[in-house]
């Protein structure tokens, strides 16, 4: 990955802007980044706050002048944002309006096998599951998606997502961006036909050519000149995401998937696979008021797609900033020492030969523990992608753990916090360090290109 790396700093104009494939044509940056909906919470106790969301059938406008059929939480594409504090009970019923079962999960939260959303903890149409969601975690960047047995590719594809934002104390002290300068960046891509109406092929990531950010095609944001702090998930089945700023300046990321980093990193890049999130502070006051800045992908799902825009911000006036962006932003729980290694390897049937996807050789089997884990104690875990031209992720439901050496070199700063999905290209190996102190119980680990743990790329644990 040095290469594509070194590539991505070396200067900005190679960066063109590209037409969108895909009917119909939507021209860049002009659609205004839309923000999604804070959920409103409908009741409010001393430990508690209650929230109740239906999932239905939505028709949206995502491509200009077209009325796109979704699914949806609360009829908004992504679904609404849900706010929840530290230490806070969130208290979310689920009403299942679709014709399909589903399963809510809550990606990087650490909840009980019950209140987890697993892919087999099914929520009928027509009834109803409420989730409690204890928050017995630090603030950090969380996402709710679809997890049904077999459907969950399909209906997060159409749409059933959403930013989960838990906040805590120490961070409000932290003085970072807030209110209109704290943002959620949701990406993600989609094929459509020529109708508006979203494509769903299994492995499709070829034709899902159209980038959406919080719902809305190539948009751009005017922005202040000022700091902005940006919460930003990778919702997409498959892309992965390698991102720069058009003048090749460093952004300044704060928190990964679990939580703050112990010191803000500045790098050019953003690297973000499916179910990653990064929290990252970008000062607009470095720009002169007119700039246009856009954000592009260096990476395209096949060999012929190389860059791609993503969204531009248009800078406006300087305003007073009070926000800050401090030297010391946590302290990471400490490594324990580990008593147990495994390894894991994640492979796929290559094109033609079969269209199933494994985990140490299996594929998924729900009446299987592939893994026994005594609880309370601390694992490295080596994850190696086998496959030679896909790239895999690998997430752990329950646990956010650390990675300890990619290729046997150590991460870049962004990745070196609390973490809950990695990225592995073509080959590569990563050494996470994980601890089962919390909850006892089954739970899956899986390749989150979610097209792929539908294909079979996921297995279970038990922690007992
Ligand atoms: Cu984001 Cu098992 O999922
Ligand atoms: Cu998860
Ligand atoms: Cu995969």
């Amino acid at each position: 990955a040095g290469g594509v790396f070194q590539s991505l700093t070396s200067g900005t104009q190679a960066v063109a802007a590209e037409p969108p494939a895909g009917p119909p044509a939507v021209t860049p940056f002009t659609v205004p980044l839309p923000r999604p909906r804070v959920l409103a919470l409908y009741r409010r106790t001393r430990s508690a706050d209650y929230y109740a969301v239906t999932m239905r059938r939505a028709r949206v406008e995502i491509l200009p002048g077209l009325r796109t059929e979704v699914l949806t939480y609360n009829g908004t594409f992504p679904g609404p944002t849900i706010r929840a504090r530290s230490g806070r009970a969130a208290v979310v019923k689920q009403i299942n309006a679709l014709s399909a079962p589903t399963s809510v999960h809550l990606h990087g939260g650490n909840n009980p096998q019950d209140q987890d959303g697993g892919m087999m903890d099914l929520i009928q149409p027509g009834r109803s599951k409420t989730y409690v969601y204890a928050n017995r975690q630090v603030g950090a960047t969380l996402w709710t998606h679809d997890h049904a047995h077999h459907m969950e590719s399909e209906h997060v594809y159409r749409g059933l997502s959403g930013l989960y934002l838990l906040g805590d104390e120490a961070e409000d002290a932290l003085g970072l961006p807030s209110g209109p300068y704290e943002v959620p960046l949701i990406l993600r891509d989609a094929h459509f036909d020529a109708a508006g109406q979203m494509v769903y092929t299994m492995d499709d990531a070829l034709n899902r050519t159209t980038i959406l950010v919080n719902g809305a095609p190539w948009p751009y944001m005017k922005v202040k000149a000022r700091k902005y702090r940006f919460r930003m998930v990778n919702s997409c089945n498959l892309r992965i995401f390698v991102m720069a700023l058009s003048d090749g300046s460093p952004i300044i990321h704060v928190g990964s998937d679990g939580g703050l980093l112990p010191a803000p990193a500045p790098s050019p890049v953003i690297v973000l696979s499916p179910g990653e999130r990064a929290d990252f502070v970008v000062d607009f006051s470095r720009y002169a008021p007119g700039t246009q800045v856009t954000l592009a992908n260096m990476l395209g799902p096949g060999p012929t797609e190389l860059v791609g825009q993503i969204m531009r911000f248009d800078v406006e006036e300087k305003v007073t900033d009070t926000s800050r962006v401090p030297d010391v932003l946590t302290t990471l729980p400490p490594l324990p020492t580990p008593t147990v290694e495994r390894s894991f390897e994640l492979r796929m049937d290559e094109p033609g030969t079969g269209h199933l996807a494994y985990i140490n050789e299996k594929t998924f089997d729900h009446d299987r523990i592939d893994t026994e884990i005594a609880w309370g104690s601390t694992e490295v875990w080596t994850v190696k992608n086998t496959s030679t031209t896909v790239p895999h992720n690998f997430h752990t439901h329950l646990v956010q753990f650390r990675i300890l050496e990619r290729d046997g070199m150590p991460v870049y700063p962004a990745e070196a916090g609390l973490k809950d999905t990695v990225l592995l290209f073509p080959g590569q190996t990563a050494k996470l360090q994980l601890t089962f102190d919390t909850h006892r119980g089954v739970f899956p680990y899986h390749c989150h290109m979610i097209d792929h743990s539908a294909m079979g790329m996921m297995a279970q644990m038990r922690i007992s």
